[in-house]
């Protein structure tokens, strides 16, 4: 299959149905947490990151079922990311997944709380399941994710785009790139790599691996950025025009929308050149790249 919308659309039913075996159900006392959790990962997501986990496991012939697993738990983790990005304190946004955020919907304490859940949620899941893997690969994926949402990863990307809020402070394409490959590249690295994990890849496969999704991060945050100037609420499910408005130092800011597509196509051919290495599944790799290239949401 070379189309990834369809390898996108079929695949989600699968990841949304770990989802729902995953998390607690919303009956589940207190029903008001599991509830809002479920508000947020069932509002319609398009489910990258868990398609990057199978696509790079079955490169290097992973199972399905183990796939998903690690995909959900990416999903929670990316979710959480969401909701308190979210938040008043951070982006301050009222729409998501075209449905209000959920501090909107559920105040300010549920959210700070459903994000906590979400992350907690995706760490047990990574350290339980699945049952039948060795326990050295389940501490493989626990660190690999913790790393990726640490500090040095997804959250401290998240500092520094806070940090850079007006471009006050060093607006130049290093700093810029450097947020883009934490906050949003470190969570789609290790999508790509957990796949490698699950799959028995070899300490050389889940580098190649981590590679491709770093690229593919980079490119990822681009597309948001262009998305945000040029996208429509009804495309995009959140509000657009926001970066500009609230001073994000973003590729558009800096580069102008032909100059970030520029960017944006330099990175796919990144991405393409170390696809060609892949042991399977470079049709697939490279439908995802032009994907990427060309989204409208
Ligand atoms: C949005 O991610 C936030 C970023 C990290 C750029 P997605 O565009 O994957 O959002 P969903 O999951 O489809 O809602
Ligand atoms: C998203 O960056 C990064 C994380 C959520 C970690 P943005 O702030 O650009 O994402 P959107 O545009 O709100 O989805
Ligand atoms: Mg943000
Ligand atoms: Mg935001
Ligand atoms: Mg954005």
């Amino acid at each position: 299959m070379n189309d990834f919308p369809s390898f996108l659309s079929t695949l989600r039913p699968e990841v949304d149905e770990a989802l729902d075996r995953l998390l607690p159900d919303a009956e589940t006392e207190p029903a008001e947490i599991h509830e809002a959790m479920r508000y947020s990962v069932f509002a319609g997501g398009k489910r990258v990151r868990p398609a990057l986990v199978v696509l790079a496991g079955e490169a290097w012939g992973g199972a399905r079922a183990d796939l998903l697993v690690g995909g959900a738990a990416l999903e929670m983790v990316h979710t959480f990311s969401l909701i308190h990005d979210d938040l008043p304190a951070l982006d301050d946004d009222d729409l998501r997944r075209g449905r209000p955020t959920l501090h909107r919907a559920r105040g300010e304490a549920m959210a700070v709380l459903a994000g906590d859940a979400l992350l907690n949620r995706a760490y047990e899941v990574l350290a339980r399941e699945p049952a039948s893997a060795p326990p050295e690969r389940r501490l493989e994926a626990v660190r690999l994710v913790a790393d990726a949402v640490g500090t040095a990863g997804m959250i401290g990307g998240q500092v520094f785009d806070l940090q850079h809020e007006g471009a006050v402070r060093g607006a130049d394409a290093d700093s810029l790139e450097r947020i883009h490959r934490l906050k949003t590249g470190a969570l789609i690295e290790a999508s790509t790599r957990l796949g490698g994990v699950y799959a028995g890849a070899g300490p050389g496969g889940i580098e190649q691996a981590g590679r491709i999704g770093a690229e593919l991060g980079l490119l990822f945050q681009i597309g948001d950025d262009i998305l945000d100037e040029v996208g429509s609420s009804e495309e995009l499910g959140k509000t657009p025009g926001k970066d500009r408005r609230a001073g994000k130092l973003t590729y558009p800011g800096l580069f102008g929308l032909e100059g970030s597509r520029k960017k944006a196509q330099q990175a796919a051919d990144r991405c393409l050149g170390l696809i060609e290495g892949l042991p399977s599944g470079r049709g697939l790799f490279r439908a995802l790249v032009a994907f990427l290239v060309h989204r409208g949401s």
